[in-house]
């Protein structure tokens, strides 16, 4: 599978040249090739007719472009995510088909600057670009996309382009925030869970639950009295018709729960009457819903605190074998990659066996989720620059996990800079395989943690999927009091793909 993303001029006419040549040069090579351009002027639709015929390519006109370009103005300034999403979803969709996809970019995007957005667009479908470039712009485009791109693969061209200088571009393998939302719901549909949602008194609930029924990834149940339920559905003009509801103060199953509860807990000193009311508590009977395997995986914690979300999973469900404690990864999406931040939601002052179980989870849930997992255990010193009780402890937990997981990519004690940025890494730990490359952060104690992913959210913009809760047997995760309808969504979506 080959593809190319143009980035046009301003020249209509120069655009058409070369359009034409590559696909001329493309259609030699390749028996299926196919067009997409994420957005189109409408008087060039024709234009695009005409490739179709002319090198008969075996596509509709409506499948060979995203929008047009009043349609993506609107798009882009009211939900930019859902612009990236249909356009990285269609030229998949033509990627699965087609031998050789060219990508036709636009040049402008009215008052948004068309050259970012296309680069943008090109790290989104991991497309090299070939750039149309006047010869005085050249200098400046250079350090443009050396910048933009790492220094990677991409050319820039004009009339008397070299193809074989074309073709020799590789595909990109950035991973975007979109990208890998794109894939985490590719994989949650492969197999399909069941996740309850026992908050249904929070219209976000409510509302996020429709997003996930309509797209068929998950199966839902909702905790509560079916008639409210309902009520606030009409209410809120959502279609909830497909979603099972059990009640907890009125369930069949509250008599199994309450013997199971009291069983579990009795030698804690729960008494029969005490595990009795528990079972009505959504968070506990939501918990119960998955201990007894009548559900795959819970999403709770819009109303209550992350303590009242976890701790019925830390008492009911434990941990898994060999795993001491549970932790929370959050997956920070920034433009063009994906890092993971550990523990940022549980274990206030971890030990060093602690720390060591962290990292090995962590490097598990990345793995699960597509990322191929290097570990840097952060600290305020790089290797042996700086002193003192926090930088031992790191330095124990690296030897434990170790000595517990050789398989593991890890190094530590590192600060984030060495962790994060090659030039610095080769100064403060040059002989370290993991500094500058790190992609999972074990961070030293949740204070560091917690701040530093909110701070990065923040400040950088960065989409914050988490926390994922990691060492339970069974998958209960909990979401922020602050969270939005799409974050609901994230949160179930990952929790299904953890049930699989
Ligand atoms: N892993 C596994 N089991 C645990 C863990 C752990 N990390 N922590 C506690 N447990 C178990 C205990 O062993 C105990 O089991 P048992 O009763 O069967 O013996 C049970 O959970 C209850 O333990 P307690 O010590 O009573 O702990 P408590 O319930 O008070 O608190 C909790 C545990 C909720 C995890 C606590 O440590 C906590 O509040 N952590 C901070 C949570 C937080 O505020 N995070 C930041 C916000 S999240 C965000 O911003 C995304």
């Amino acid at each position: 599978m080959a593809n190319l993303y143009l980035m046009r001029s301003r020249s209509d006419e120069l655009n058409t040249i070369i359009s034409t040549n590559l696909l001329k040069n493309y259609s030699k090579i390749y028996k299926n090739i196919a067009i997409y351009c994420p957005v189109i002027y409408i008087h060039r639709v024709p234009v695009l007719q005409g490739w179709l015929e002319e090198f008969n390519i075996n596509q509709t006109v409506k499948s060979a472009y995203g929008f047009t370009f009043r349609e993506a103005m609107e798009e882009f300034s009211k939900d930019p995510h859902n612009f990236f999403n249909v356009i990285l979803e269609e030229y998949e969709e033509l990627k699965r088909k087609y031998d050789f996809v060219l990508v036709n970019s636009f040049c402008e995007f009215g008052i948004l600057d068309g050259f970012d957005l296309s680069i943008k667009l090109a790290k989104n479908l991991n497309t090299p670009i070939a750039a149309i470039i006047n010869d005085e712009d050249k200098l400046i485009a250079q350090k443009y996309f050396d910048h933009a791109l790492d220094g990677r693969n991409y050319v820039l061209i004009n009339e008397n382009f070299n193809f074989e200088e074309v073709q020799k571009l590789k595909e990109y393998d950035f991973i975007t925030p979109h990208r890998f939302k794109y894939e985490l719901i590719k994989q949650s549909v492969k197999n399909k869970k069941t996740v309850v949602l026992p908050e249904s008194n929070d219209e976000r609930i409510l509302k996020a639950a429709e997003i996930l029924l309509k797209s068929k990834v998950v199966d839902l149940i909702l905790l509560g009295d079916e008639e409210k339920i309902k009520q606030d559905a009409t209410r809120l003009s959502l279609d909830l018709s497909a979603m099972q509801i059990m009640n907890p103060l009125n369930s069949e199953y509250n008599q199994e729960f309450t013997s199971i509860l009291y069983e579990a807990r009795k030698s804690k000193g729960m008494s029969l009457e005490e595990a009795r009311k528990l079972v009505q508590d959504k968070t506990y009977f939501g918990t119960l819903l998955i201990h007894t395997g009548k559900a795959d995986a819970m999403v709770s914690g819009a109303s209550t605190t992350t303590a009242e979300t976890i701790r019925p999973a830390l008492q009911l469900i434990k941990t898994k074998e060999g795993i001491s404690s549970v932790s929370g990864i959050f997956f920070m999406g920034l433009e063009d990659q994906v890092l993971a931040f550990a523990d940022c939601a549980v274990n206030p002052s971890p030990s060093a066996e602690q720390l060591a179980t962290s990292a090995y989870v962590s490097a598990m849930t990345a793995k699960s989720f597509g990322l191929e997992p290097r570990i840097a255990l952060l600290s305020y010193s790089s290797g042996d620059s700086g002193k003192g009780e926090s930088v031992d402890l790191v330095k124990e937990a690296l030897k434990i996990a170790k000595e517990k997981y050789p398989e593991l990519n890890i190094d530590g004690p590192m600060q984030f800079d060495c962790a994060y940025d090659p030039k610095t890494a080769a100064k403060k730990m040059p002989n370290s395989k993991i500094a500058g490359h790190a992609n999972v952060y074990i961070f030293p104690d949740l204070n560091a943690a917690n701040i530093c992913y909110k701070a990065v959210q923040r400040t950088a913009n960065a989409l914050a999927i988490g926390p994922i809760l990691q060492g339970l047997k069974k998958p209960v995760n909990d979401l922020s009091r602050g969270c939005l309808v799409d974050d609901i969504v994230d949160t179930v979506i990952l929790s299904a793909i953890q049930a699989q």
